[in-house]
């Protein structure tokens, strides 16, 4: 018996020592942690319970049958963070570059199918150098099994990726299909054809940096959601970031009872909106003083940032937030602003948490830029996001509410639930400028009477009584009790229970 546990020990010690010593210190010299170091940080301590340690390929062919670890180069397994269970898998760059064989995939959709029995969030910590080349087509065919249960798992159990090594070539794909993908700032990198063929192909030379790097996918192409500084910051945040979602669509997020007063009044918001309404000023500010203890966890503050999406808490309840920013393109919307906050709201949706926006927008962007990329077909994706979301919906009108993009900013129309104004709020088909200049267009070249047109529309229009008139807005609050009003209403909330018609799925214009 004692041989049988010696053995058992030695397999599990070849299992932990993964690619080896010189190819674990490799990875150190990057500042790169190991798949299981990774995990270790994830998990609350004691917790995890790995999987498959046994697992080996089953290649013959370049020699590979002289060459298997116990693991095969993922890790997988479950564990609680935060008290609450998460499944993980864990890509081991010293093993094959930590590249995807059948058996390794094979590990990856084992967890994935029991995390989605059970109803909890799928974690993939990828740094991988793709397909096993001496494997060939079971390797792609591994992939697609990944990408299939990625697509069944979206919108029952959370999925988030962190990509902290190399992700190339068809392998994006999975990750592409989470939830959330963050990455981690010069170590990671993710493009479907890398440098070397970009060369070939359009002649562009362009570093694995510039063309995959955190950098670039949190600034210029969206695809990740926040680039952090090093692996251990990453997954610390990760820890916080999991603590807003639910384990499954079943299920409401957690609750985290907070010391900050719901009736906690904030007199600085009663002069937050300048009395120029050309003015900017920062919406995050807003967040920061109505969420529980200021808590914001932003997403994409990078990208499109004339929108801001992110999860903050109220009396201790997760929401989703989307809230225009007047600092960034005067808050209007564009392409990248609606795909953007569309994902996001979805998201929401999926998963049983309220989302309050705040809003203060003077319309679509203008422009042959926008329309020849489609404005069209991307705006209605966050207007078809907000119309189908069921959850909890609460707005606030801070100022501007114009055209279109009064109606698509979970305007009462599209079933908001409570939909509050401020004094200061403009609601209308359009500024008061452009409004008579088009209405009294035979008055333009007298500039009196067009000032005193659009001083006429502006006492009409521009306050947010007419709206409050029709019954579109609920209310219109004083600033500085804006916490109070959110935190009453998503507690009057909570009891929401709201249907689509039974569809099979419905067809958001992609
Ligand atoms: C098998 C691999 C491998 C792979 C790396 N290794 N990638 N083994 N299959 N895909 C091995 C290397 O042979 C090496 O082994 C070890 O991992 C570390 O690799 P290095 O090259 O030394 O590391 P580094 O210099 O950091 O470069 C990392 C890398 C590079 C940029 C990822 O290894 C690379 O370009 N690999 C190939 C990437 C690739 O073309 N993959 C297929 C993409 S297509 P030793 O024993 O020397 O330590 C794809 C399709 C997916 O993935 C399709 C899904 C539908």
């Amino acid at each position: 018996m004692r041989d049988i546990l010696r053995r058992l020990e030695e397999k599990r010690e070849a299992a932990r020592r993964g690619g080896g010593e010189k190819r674990i210190a490799q990875q150190h010299e990057k500042g790169k942690l190991t798949a299981r170091e990774r995990l270790d940080l994830l998990f609350d301590r004691g917790t995890f319970e790995e999987w498959d340690m046994f697992v080996e390929h089953r290649s013959t062919d370049f020699g590979m049958e002289q060459q298997k670890v116990p693991g095969d180069g993922v890790v997988t397994g479950h564990g609680l963070v935060g008290g609450r269970r998460v499944f993980a898998f864990s890509q081991d760059f010293t093993v094959f570059g930590g590249s995807l064989s059948e058996a390794h995939a094979e590990k990856i959709c084992k967890i994935m199918d029991q995390a989605l029995r059970v109803g909890a969030p799928v974690v993939g910590l990828n740094d991988s150098g793709g397909a096993r080349i001496q494997e060939g087509v079971e390797s792609l065919a591994g992939y697609a099994e990944v990408f299939q249960r990625n697509v069944l798992a979206s919108g029952v159990v959370p999925q988030v990726s962190v990509v902290m090594g190399p992700c190339a070539g068809g392998a994006v794909y999975s990750p592409a299909m989470t939830d959330f993908i963050f990455m981690v700032q010069d170590s990671s990198y993710m493009f479907v054809t890398g440098p070397d063929v970009v060369k070939t192909v359009t002649h562009e030379t362009v570093t694995h940096e510039e063309l995959g790097g955190a950098r670039t996918h949190t600034t210029k192409s969206g695809i990740a959601d926040f680039a952090f500084a090093n692996d251990a910051e990453a997954i610390l945040q990760l820890r916080r970031f999991l603590d807003f979602l639910p384990s499954s669509n079943r299920e409401a997020p957690p609750v985290r009872p907070t010391d900050d007063p719901a009736d906690r009044n904030e007199s600085s918001l009663d002069t937050l909106v300048p009395a120029n309404p050309n003015k900017p000023y920062d919406v995050k500010e807003l967040i920061a003083k109505v969420a529980d203890a200021g808590e914001f966890f932003e997403l994409q503050p990078d990208f499109a940032k004339n929108i801001v999406v992110g999860f903050a808490r109220f009396e201790g309840h997760a929401v989703g937030i989307v809230a225009n920013q007047p600092m960034v393109l005067a808050g209007c919307l564009d392409i990248d602003s609606s795909r953007k906050a569309a994902r996001f709201v979805r998201f929401c949706d999926c998963f049983n948490i309220p989302i309050v926006t705040f809003v203060d927008v003077p319309g679509f962007l203008p422009g042959t830029a926008q329309e020849y990329g489609g404005i069209i077909k991307h705006g209605a994706k966050l207007l078809f996001a907000f119309a189908e979301a069921t959850v909890p919906k609460v707005t606030v009108i801070t100022r501007k509410a114009y055209g279109g993009a009064y109606d698509v900013m979970s305007s009462k129309h599209l079933r908001g639930d409570v939909n509050y104004a401020w004094p200061s709020a403009e609601i209308a088909v359009m500024g008061p400028k452009g409004a008579v200049e088009i209405i009294f267009r035979g008055d333009l070249k007298d500039a009196k009477k067009i000032e005193r047109r659009a001083e006429e529309y502006r006492e009409k229009f521009a306050n947010p009584f007419v709206a409050g008139s029709r019954g579109f807005i609920d209310d219109v609050i004083m600033p500085h009790s804006t916490r109070r009003r959110l935190c009453r209403s998503l507690a009057m909330l909570r009891g929401k229970r709201l249907e689509n018609p039974w569809k099979k799925h419905d067809n958001i214009p992609l």
